[in-house]
């Protein structure tokens, strides 16, 4: 029986998690969850389920406050389902807390990295990803359940989005944009994988993770999301991880992490399958140019990314700016800002706060 917190329960992920847990009482005890907006749900949820700690997140959270809440709940696994830059104080909480992780919240790896990379080598507190694709690399270069076998390259699987084959994204409403093909997801993630900043994301979450350079990893179109990534070795051969698009599976592989459950998706039909790949657009999707140039230059770079992209996205979802504006406003502040090193975890949250200050001003002038 493995007892588990989820941090972010009231969200798409956090959702998917609690029904993994109800479907196998046997496996899987949540004994603290946190929400916000939706804590009221989360309270439903938790009578029914006998969820002994909530953690309501509106307000302040000092992380002091996660740390004593993680000390009440005595888990031996945490999810961290938080959306956002919001999730790193999380992160940090539960690997100092000497807990693995396991984490959807990629946002945190994208702004501190290093400092998370290296706070979980120090606690000896494992991270296993959440993130369909990470997970599926993570299943294809785990070796001896500890170590990370040398690889050439990885090949990163994008569905393409709702825009996939489109070249005029001028007149794109947010309800089109929330409309996902293949994945039902919060709206941010929704938004980000439309503009392809999802990917982005996922890309530096990639170079962190597994300690690949900028030249190992490939974005590869694959409309149909069943390959969830691969990765080529030095002999050339390329092992993939294929599974139908449902976040059960990599949720119930990081919390079960070594073992695999039965998670009650179907077997694919290989003779009524058609998978394709494609090249990304740069062109149209110019978030990966954007990424082009952060990727070359590091250091705090991916930071004013994950910084700006969430607050234009955040402002095209309720109307304030277009969704091409997301992709201009990307473009004007990573070429403006200061490239810099990262000193610190303070440093980080001050990079945050000076490239949404120039968003912002980016936002209101539109
Ligand atoms: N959805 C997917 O299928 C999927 C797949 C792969 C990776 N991910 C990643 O997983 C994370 C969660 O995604 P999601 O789609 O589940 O998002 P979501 O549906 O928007 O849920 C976000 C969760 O985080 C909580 N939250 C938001 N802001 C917070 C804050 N400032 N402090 C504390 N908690 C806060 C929300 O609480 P309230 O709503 O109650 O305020 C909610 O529980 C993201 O990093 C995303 O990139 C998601």
């Amino acid at each position: 029986m493995k007892k588990i917190i989820i941090f972010g329960a009231s969200g798409s992920v956090g959702r998917s998690a609690i029904e993994l847990v109800r479907a196998n009482p046997e496996q899987f005890k949540i004994v603290g969850a946190s929400a916000g907006r939706r804590f009221k749900n989360l309270e439903k949820t938790a009578t029914e389920l006998n969820i002994e700690h909530l953690l309501d997140t509106r307000g302040q959270m000092t992380p002091q406050a996660i740390t004593g809440f993680i000390q009440q709940c005595k888990p031996n696994i945490i999810l961290n389902a938080v959306s956002g830059f919001a999730g790193l104080r999380f992160t940090l909480a539960t690997l100092e807390s000497n807990f693995p992780l396991a984490l959807a919240n990629k946002e945190s790896l994208v702004a501190a990295g290093d400092f998370v990379m290296a706070l979980s080598k120090e606690r000896k507190s494992p991270i296993i990803p959440v993130d369909s694709e990470h997970s599926a690399i993570w299943q294809c270069l785990i070796n001896d359940n500890t170590e990370i076998k040398p690889f050439n390259k990885i090949y990163l699987t994008c569905s393409g989005g709702p825009f996939f084959g489109k070249t005029d994204l001028s007149t794109v409403t947010p309800n089109q944009a929330l409309e996902h093909p293949n994945w039902d997801m919060g709206e941010g993630i929704t938004i980000d994988s439309a503009t392809l900043a999802n990917k982005c994301l996922e890309f530096f979450e990639a170079m962190h993770l597994f300690g690949a350079t900028k030249d190992q990893v490939e974005i590869v179109i694959h409309p149909q999301s069943m390959v969830h990534s691969m990765v080529q070795f030095d002999d050339s051969s390329i092992i993939a991880q294929l599974s139908p698009p449902s976040m059960q599976l990599p949720i119930a592989y990081a919390l079960n992490f070594p073992e695999r459950s039965d998670c009650g998706l179907p077997s694919p039909d290989f003779r009524a399958l058609d998978l394709s790949f494609r090249a990304p657009d740069k062109n149209t999707f110019r978030t990966l140019q954007v990424l082009e140039h952060c990727a070359a230059h590091m250091q705090n770079m991916p930071t004013v990314f994950n910084a700006v992209n969430e607050d234009a996205r955040n402002a095209f979802i309720v109307g304030k700016i277009s969704f091409v504006r997301i992709f201009e406003i990307l473009e004007a502040v990573t070429t403006q800002i200061r490239i810099m090193p990262l000193e610190s975890l303070e440093h980080i949250y001050e990079v945050d706060k000076n490239a949404r200050a120039m968003a912002q001003a980016l936002i209101n002038k539109s």
